[in-house]
């Protein structure tokens, strides 16, 4: 019996070891940058999800700027240095295009990073048009402000989870610019279906019952025919709608009409992109300036400044928005210092020369901004909330600043997630003070930046 057993454990050792080599083999080319590949298929992932930020930080002290492992089902490249991060996303054309985890392309479907050259500027075209710089301008900053504006109120004496309604807020905020006026009911299963898609974006694909990916992918099969049955039911009546389904519906990107499904994939886009990005750069801004109260006072004059010049219910206008130069500094700093968004990811198209090795072809490169944001030489002191360092000309625009990406791929619904964040801002501030309560200590920044057990604070009226 023992000898058996004793069998059983040599085999599996060795055939343990075996699989090992051969994904080492797989893998090794000559050239390539330095680093390990860890176990096959699940790679590195549990170590770079669970401890992110320092797994990342021990790899750069071992092997630099540039090095490989395995995550999300994929051979990677982490780079961190902030030229070769610019170089990166500024040379599609070389064969550096989008490559985020299969788990995101299945769950989201055919998105705007899954297009390239033609197709891409096309899509993007139509989706600058829509919630691009002149939109938010002329249309979108006047249904921003409603928003916020009753969505802020009476919220005195309560005691809410500021996350919780960060989140709601920038989901209903997308939704109703999508759909002007749908039914609560689909309001709320669409969002709950929603959520449950954009936690399994970055999980690993394994499609097992239990899994975030399983229940994302079955999430996308309930939310689909839900879009497609809001198309049917817009073709089906002849009343008009001031929103973007609208729009799209019209849309003719150079004598092509989108059809129903292209449709369906801006509006995962449009709901996706702008999600959690807005929702988190709002939490964290209004967490860094409880923490900061003299900064909390200076914004409070600057919204109470373009208050005082208004009647009691005068819409906040884009020149209004254009004066909150302090509250674009509190944003900026809030997403450099929180990382609201960690890093980027591209996939290559042939073998890519980078830095003096070479990236095989179909390997993923993990641009971590995250590291850039912390550059000492850029933001000096950077570990300090100190947003009036954006007042300076230029750190906006740096080359080194990619905030919002850079290149051809660089975010077109910035200025919309700016203005929500701001309005967000303008109401919350002018209206409320707020205390923390106790139990809130916890906040995890990576994958996602968020408060495990929520952001408890207690409102009252200013
Ligand atoms: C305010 C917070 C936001 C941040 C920090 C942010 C950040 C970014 C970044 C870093 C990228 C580059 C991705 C890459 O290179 O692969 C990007 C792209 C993109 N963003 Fe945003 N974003 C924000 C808000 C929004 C909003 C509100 C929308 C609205 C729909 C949006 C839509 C998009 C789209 C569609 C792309 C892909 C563009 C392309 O591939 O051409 N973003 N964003």
């Amino acid at each position: 019996m023992l000898t058996v057993l004793y069998y059983v454990v040599a085999l599996t050792f060795s055939a343990f070891f075996t699989v090992l080599k051969w994904n080492k083999m797989r893998y090794s080319k000559p050239g390539m940058p330095p680093g390990s590949l860890g176990l096959p298929f699940v790679g590195q992932t549990f170590k770079f999800l669970s401890h992110g930020t320092q797994f990342m930080k021990q790899r750069k002290s071992r092997y630099g700027n540039l090095f490989k492992t395995h995550v999300l089902g994929s051979p990677m490249v982490v780079s961190m240095d902030p030229d070769t991060n610019r170089y990166i996303l500024t040379n599609e054309a070389k064969g550096l295009v989008p490559g985020y985890p299969d788990s995101m392309k299945n769950i989201l479907g055919t998105n705007i990073a899954e297009v390239h050259g033609a197709v891409h500027k096309r899509i993007r075209g139509s989706l600058l048009s829509l919630i691009g710089p002149i939109a938010v301008k002329d249309r979108l900053v006047p249904e921003i402000d409603g928003f916020m504006r009753s969505y802020l109120d009476n919220w005195d004496g309560k005691i809410i989870d500021l996350q919780e309604k960060t989140v709601e807020m920038s989901f209903l905020i997308s939704l109703k610019a999508v759909v002007a006026d749908e039914a609560t009911s689909f309001i709320e299963t669409f969002k709950a279906t929603f959520d449950k898609m954009a936690v399994a974006t970055i999980s690993l694909p394994i499609n097992i019952p239990g899994t975030d990916y399983y229940s994302g992918l079955k999430a996308r099969e309930k939310a689909i025919p839900m879009l497609r049955e809001l198309l049917a039911k817009r073709r089906a009546s002849s009343a008009t709608h001031d929103d973007l389904l609208d729009q799209l519906m019209k849309t003719e990107d150079g004598g092509h009409k989108l059809d129903d499904e292209e449709i369906i994939e801006q509006i995962i886009t449009i709901m996706y992109s702008g999600y959690e990005t807005v929702s988190t750069t709002t939490m964290m801004a209004i967490k860094y300036l409880y923490d900061n109260p003299s900064i909390l006072q200076e914004i409070r004059d600057e919204h109470f400044e373009i208050k005082q010049k208004k009647m009691p219910n005068e819409r906040i206008t884009w020149d209004d928005y254009k004066n909150m130069k302090r509250t674009r500094a509190v944003i900026l700093e809030t997403m450099r210092l929180a990382s609201v968004v960690a890093g980027v990811m591209r996939r290559t198209t042939n073998d890519i020369e980078l830095n003096g090795y070479t990236i095989p072809k179909g390997w993923r490169v993990y641009v971590y901004t995250r590291e850039t944001n912390f550059d000492p030489i850029l933001y000096p002191e950077p570990f300090v909330f100190n947003p009036w360092r954006w007042l300076e000309k230029g750190l906006e625009s740096h080359n080194h600043c990619i905030l919002f990406g850079a290149g051809g791929r660089v975010c077109p619904g910035k200025e919309w997630g700016m203005v929500k964040v701001s309005l967000f801002i303008h109401y919350f501030v002018t209206r409320y003070r707020w205390e923390e309560e106790k139990a809130n200590k916890k906040l995890a920044k990576f994958p996602r930046v968020l408060a495990p057990d929520g952001l408890h604070i207690k409102i009252t009226k200013y």
